[in-house]
């Protein structure tokens, strides 16, 4: 990648396989432009607009079941590896808010989000903030994460796994860039959130906690249902030894062009 000096705060990065252009505006590198979630029709996109705009007093709200947003959260973040000096990444960052749980687990992290919700992003930028916490905010999409092979010590998913278009090229995404030994860590809702929240949203799909996706390499698999039978949390580990590359390299030039550290 290659940096040229646009306007005011912004900044051009220029890819030099694709001879693509991506903005780069003071708060975070936009990779996808006007792309957006996938919806199952219009009503499930009006809801999740709006959602997207209460999305913190939503949360809140329907976390009460699962014993309060926070612990909901911590049920899950007590799962990942964290110590001093890691680059920890999370795709789907939404609000911040996993990086504020975070950021008093160890000393100089180093917190890198991204999340395909121009609005998520906003929100996210708003509450670093106020935290004063640094975070390098991305928008891109889940299953292409624009990062090198290995790139990072904690990855993990939180929240939105269930409506990803290809749950399987995302996991395959997160233990891409996932460095060796790398624990990694996917929840998400269970069919008994499901069945309520569909009512809200207009969805209409069951859920299938992804553990059959998770490639036979990977070491110490588990599954287990959290957040007092709303949630699921999948857990393994990116073996130390080299994974066999799969001959057929679908996504091959745009994981070779878009690597950004
Ligand atoms: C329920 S929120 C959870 C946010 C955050 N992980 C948390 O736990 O607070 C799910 C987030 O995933 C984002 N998202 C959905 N599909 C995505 C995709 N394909 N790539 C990246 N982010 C995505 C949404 O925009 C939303 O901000």
């Amino acid at each position: 990648m290659q940096k040229s000096d646009s306007s005011n705060n912004e900044f051009i990065l220029s890819c030099e396989n694709c001879s693509k252009d991506f903005e780069v505006n003071e708060n975070f590198i936009d990779f996808i432009g006007s792309q957006t979630m996938p919806y199952s029709g219009t009503w499930e996109k009006i809801i999740r607009s709006l959602y997207a705009k209460v999305y913190t007093p939503a949360t809140n709200f329907m976390f009460l079941l699962c014993g309060g947003v926070n612990n909901a959260k911590k049920e899950v973040l007590e799962h990942l590896e964290i110590k001093d000096n890691q680059k920890i990444l999370e795709t789907g960052i939404g609000a911040g808010e996993n990086i504020y749980l975070l950021n008093k687990k160890a000393n100089n992290l180093e917190f890198h989000g991204n999340d395909i919700q121009n609005q998520m992003l906003v929100h996210s930028i708003k509450n670093l903030k106020k935290w004063n916490i640094k975070a390098n905010l991305y928008k891109s999409d889940a299953l292409y994460l624009p990062f090198k092979d290995e790139s990072f010590d904690v990855v993990f998913h939180l929240g939105s796994i269930n409506l990803f278009p290809d749950k399987k090229r995302a996991i395959d995404e997160m233990i891409r860039v996932a460095k060796p030994g790398t624990k990694i860590v996917i929840a998400d809702e269970s069919q008994k959130a499901a069945k309520l929240l569909n009512f809200f949203t207009g969805s209409n799909g069951d859920v299938d906690p992804p553990v059959s996706l998770i490639p036979k390499e990977m070491t110490d698999l588990d599954f287990k249902i959290i957040w007092r039978g709303y949630g699921y949390l999948i857990q393994f580990r990116k073996p130390i030894k080299p994974i066999k590359k799969a001959k057929n390299k679908l996504y091959k030039s745009y994981t070779n062009s878009l690597h950004l550290i």
